[in-house]
């Protein structure tokens, strides 16, 4: 499948789900207005792969966190997407498999991963519909 959709409608503030796409998992996850404020506050030139929380979603939907579940070291799969599983130091992900944490824009922050969570191709088709591809 080129593309897929999803219906994010049943996705509160603080709550993600992972799906899949291409055969890769996918995080979306919906921040709450502390979690867009936190990866608001950071210093974008302090981070080992720059990039503001804004550069990351679409306008007006920051809150909207879409990114492969495909941790930047070796490829496993983070922890965080479901409010209280792990999320690390960071409040984002926790990848267990060597210690990644990456913050509520997916940066990374701490731990061996050289880059940020990879965000997909992907766009709105209504308020509760995203299409991912
Ligand atoms: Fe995630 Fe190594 S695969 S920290």
């Amino acid at each position: 499948l080129a593309s897929i959709e999803v219906d994010i409608s049943k996705i509160t503030p603080g709550m993600g789900i992972k799906t899949s796409w291409r055969k890769q998992p996918v995080f979306i996850r919906n921040l709450t207005p502390k979690e867009i404020a936190e990866a608001n506050a950071v210093d974008v030139s302090s981070l080992r792969d720059p990039a503001t929380l804004a550069e990351r979603t679409k306008p007006g939907k920051e809150n909207w966190l879409i990114t492969l579940a495909v941790c930047t070291h070796l490829g496993c799969v983070p922890l965080g997407v479901t409010e209280g599983e792990n999320r690390g130091s960071y409040g984002g992900y926790f990848c267990p498999c060597h210690g990644s944490s990456y913050d509520t824009a997916a940066r990374i922050r701490s731990g061996p991963a050289p880059l940020n969570l990879n965000v997909p191709e992907y766009k709105f088709n209504s308020d509760t519909v995203v299409q991912i591809g």
